[in-house]
């Protein structure tokens, strides 16, 4: 069993000591297993991996939205940072290194991730955004906080979700704030595809 530490969720220690934490976060109507299978793109890193505690219909989310693709910002920044305290919990609880956790996200999982990076720099290494949108703009208080933040955006260029000028945005968004920003354009939807996998296999290569 998990320990308590305010999310329901999965931890998987490295299998290589050393191996960076993968913060997995789960799409609408997920949850802590979604992600797990994804793991495997970061051979022996150690999976972090919360259920969304907002409930839209029984379907878990991360944070409250007023309609599809609306989202409600004061519980987002309120969601945001309980889920970047939780991360720093889990690392003093599991003893990982939490200057090396990089969250893979899907969708509303993307989309706590980049709100995280933005509000609450420093807590995420990187992150690989699959399918994400531009959560919020925040008022920008410091220069360039996300320096040294690399980020994967991996988006469908026919997705009736996020469209390609909003994925343009939430790429200029984080370019913006200092954030070193890769994106790759998929021929899908908002549903994942093999190459989404095999783009983000590459970057935590690289990342490493
Ligand atoms: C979703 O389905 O989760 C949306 O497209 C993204 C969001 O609500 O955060």
């Amino acid at each position: 069993m998990s320990a308590d530490l305010g999310f329901v969720h999965v931890f998987q220690p490295a299998q290589n000591p050393g191996a960076p934490t993968l913060l997995l976060l789960h799409g609408t109507g997920g949850d802590e297993h979604d992600m797990l299978p994804l793991g495997n793109l970061a051979p022996g890193a150690a999976l972090l991996s919360p259920r969304g505690k907002v409930l839209e219909n029984g379907m878990p989310r991360f944070f409250r939205r007023l309609s599809e693709g609306v989202f409600d910002v004061e519980d987002l920044k309120v969601r945001a940072n309980e889920l970047a305290d939780f991360v720093a919990a889990a690392a003093a609880h599991y003893r990982f290194d939490p200057s090396r956790v990089i969250a893979m996200g899907f969708s509303n999982g993307a989309n706590i991730a980049s709100a995280m990076m933005l509000l609450r720099p420093g807590v995420l290494k990187g992150g690989i955004l699959l399918r994400g949108m531009v959560p919020l703009v925040p008022e920008s208080r410091q220069d360039a906080p996300l320096a040294g933040t690399r980020v994967l955006i991996s988006n469908g260029r026919i997705d009736p979700t996020v469209s390609p000028e909003e994925t343009e945005r939430l790429a200029r968004l984080l370019q913006q704030a200092g954030a070193d920003v890769e994106v790759h354009w998929q021929p899908a939807g908002h549903q994942l595809m093999p190459s989404d996998f095999a783009v983000a296999k590459t970057w935590l290569q690289s990342i490493r």
